[in-house]
């Protein structure tokens, strides 16, 4: 496994992987790795010739006043697991690199960025969408791997690869969970064990979503509250925002009549979790 830290040299190697005829396979990251993280990697190794991981805390994407200096990072560690499931590059740029002195442009998807983790984080989603597309132009990836964990990003990702007309397979894969059904999260490791113990009361809430929605129930405001009140149980969690939406289009949804996302975005003390489900009406 080679790390390459500078951005022309990630460029010249990816450009003639890509002449030799190889497929690149790319899962962007912020690193402090998990069984997240690493489900996609795998992925992209059994499907990719050469697979590339970045690892960057994008300051573009925090807000004022969001935890981008309390962000967990563990470089040794991160290479060490990567390693370990065969990636064969690893992408680190720093802040400098990726936005120079005189840096002004940005990539904005709109609709889809306005409601959900958008309308709480303003900004968010354009940090995520510039950084995404300099990664896919530095490393022209065939294919690049998200996670479901990210629901609303990995949309968004999806609509700019369309809009832009970027010739990359956005490859989503499904959320993983710790034993007790809290997604994981780099984020995690910042809960206090009393947060960290209250957590799974969020996917807990997401189950009953899915449970009310395939008992008949169809008002989304009857769910909501039904939401609302499980994640309210806990004294520590604060909703940020409880919603069911369309799956394509993020709209809310008030009345269920086909396939719904319900999502969710709550804090524990500092440290800021979502998670979603999506359900099918069988
Ligand atoms: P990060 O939070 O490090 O996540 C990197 C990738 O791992 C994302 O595609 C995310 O959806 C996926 N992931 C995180 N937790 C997961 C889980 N429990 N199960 C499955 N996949 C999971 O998302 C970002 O970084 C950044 O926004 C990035 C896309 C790198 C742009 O800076």
């Amino acid at each position: 496994m080679q790390t390459v830290h500078e951005v022309d040299a990630i460029q010249r190697r990816c450009e003639s992987l890509r002449r030799e005829g190889k497929t690149i396979g790319l899962v962007p990251t912020m690193g402090a790795f998990h069984e997240g993280h690493l489900s996609l990697m795998r992925s992209a190794r059994i499907e990719d010739d050469v697979v590339v991981v970045s690892i960057f805390v994008n300051p573009l994407q925090f807000g004022r006043g969001e935890d981008f200096d309390n962000y967990p990072r563990d470089l040794q560690g991160d290479l060490a697991q990567a390693e370990r499931v065969g990636v064969d590059l690893v992408f680190t740029p720093s802040a400098e690199a990726i936005y120079p002195k005189g840096f002004q442009t940005y990539v904005d998807v709109t609709g889809l960025t306005e409601g959900l983790c958008g309308a709480s984080r303003p900004g968010h989603f354009r940090g995520v969408t510039t950084v995404v597309t300099k990664l896919f132009n530095l490393i022209r990836p065939h294919r690049a791997y998200f996670g479901q964990k990210d629901y609303q990003q990995s949309v968004t990702v999806r609509r700019l690869v369309a809009d832009l007309n970027m010739d990359i397979e956005i490859v989503l894969l499904p959320t993983v969970r710790e034993a007790d059904g809290l997604a994981m999260s780099s984020r995690n490791v910042r809960l206090t064990p009393e947060e960290r113990r209250a957590a799974p009361v969020l996917y807990a809430s997401l189950r009953l979503v899915e449970e009310r929605v395939r008992a008949g129930e169809r008002s989304a405001k009857d769910i909501l509250d039904a939401m609302r009140a499980t994640i309210e149980i806990e004294p520590l969690a604060r909703i940020d925002y409880v919603v069911l939406c369309d799956p394509e289009t993020l709209q809310p949804i008030d009345w269920i009549e086909g396939p719904v996302l319900s999502a969710l975005a709550v804090r524990f003390g500092d440290t800021r979790l979502i998670d979603n489900l999506p359900i099918t009406l069988s």
